[in-house]
């Protein structure tokens, strides 16, 4: 069999540089994209790895990608829809157009790169198609309601399409990293005009996520997600702080897991949350 390959977005920084690493190291050939010109050079001397440019915003570039992709190696094996940023803020102060912009990056480019791919993996009858969520699509952080509602789309895009894919041999899943230390809390797109009656409770719950984990553990979730062919999965979680949600859910059941979680962002976690819900561990 030829070397396998493998298409990772937004990868000038963050997950996506570490797993075209990861996957480069086991002897994958990769097709890594960056949006900037600039950034074409940032997996330079790395053997079996191209980079191209592709802004996800572009959905008639995305839609053609599959092909282009295809034709870099030969073979397309895999996907990892890696690309996104952060709108952050009270929804009160995020205007429309950074709703629009934060869905057309998180949710609309990523759907159009999933179908350009499909018609490639269905044909083939094979094929791992990895989604980047949140731990924020799971529930209930403030602040963060617009690119929450992103990420659970993703989320949720991704479990009808593990559905709709099983039958042709192609996987479909989705990873929901918890917080880590990656260049993603230096570009974020804030609210403006933040009406005064939020500040005191965002400085609070600021203070709570300032711990982040090396994002290499991500992509090493990344690099499993791909090649444990597992067919059932289709949720996995990254870092401590993401890999203790399924069972701290199970535990608790939705409701009380949703309260508990709803007091540890106001910075009132009881005892209970503490014990079952361990942190980020800091990055070097
Ligand atoms: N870090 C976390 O704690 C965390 C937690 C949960 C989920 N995530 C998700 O993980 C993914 C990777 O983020 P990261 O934390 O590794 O942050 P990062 O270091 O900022 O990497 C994000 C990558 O996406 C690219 N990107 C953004 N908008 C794009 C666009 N329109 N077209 C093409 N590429 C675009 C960025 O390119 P530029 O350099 O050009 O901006 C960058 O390469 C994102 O989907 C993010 O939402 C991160």
């Amino acid at each position: 069999m030829s070397t396998q390959t493998i298409v990772i977005t937004g990868t000038s920084s963050g997950f996506g540089r570490l797993a075209v690493a990861r996957f480069a190291g086991a002897g994958w050939n990769v097709v890594a994209t960056v949006r900037k010109e600039s950034d074409l050079g940032a997996h330079g001397g790395i053997e079996g790895v191209k980079t191209l440019l592709l802004d996800v915003d572009d959905e008639q570039a995305d839609l053609a990608f599959g092909e282009i992709a295809f034709a870099q190696f030969g073979r397309v094996d895999a996907l990892i829809n890696n690309a996104g940023y952060f709108q952050a803020g009270p929804l009160e102060a995020t205007t429309m157009d950074q709703v629009h912009r934060q869905f057309q990056t998180n949710v609309f480019g990523l759907i159009a790169l999933n179908k350009a791919f499909l018609p490639i993996f269905r044909e083939q009858r094979s094929g791992v198609i990895v989604n980047v969520s949140s731990i924020s699509a799971d529930g209930g952080f403030p602040y963060t309601s617009n690119y929450q509602a992103s990420k659970a789309a993703v989320a949720s895009l991704t479990e009808g399409l593990h559905a709709e894919m099983a039958e042709f041999g192609v996987q479909v899943k989705a990873l929901h990293p918890g917080n880590h230390m990656t260049r993603i809390f230096s570009k974020v797109d804030t609210a403006k005009d933040v009406p005064a009656d939020y500040v005191d409770s965002m400085d609070v719950f600021n203070t709570l996520n300032t711990v982040r984990s090396d994002p290499a553990g991500t992509a090493e979730v990344m690099f499993r997600m791909v090649v444990d062919g597992d067919r059932q999965k289709v949720h996995y979680y990254s870092g401590p702080d993401g890999e203790a949600i399924p069972r701290v859910k199970q535990l608790l059941g939705q409701d009380w897991y949703f309260q508990e979680l709803s007091a540890r962002n106001r910075a009132q976690a009881s005892p209970l949350w503490n014990a079952l819900m361990p942190q980020p561990v800091a990055a070097n």
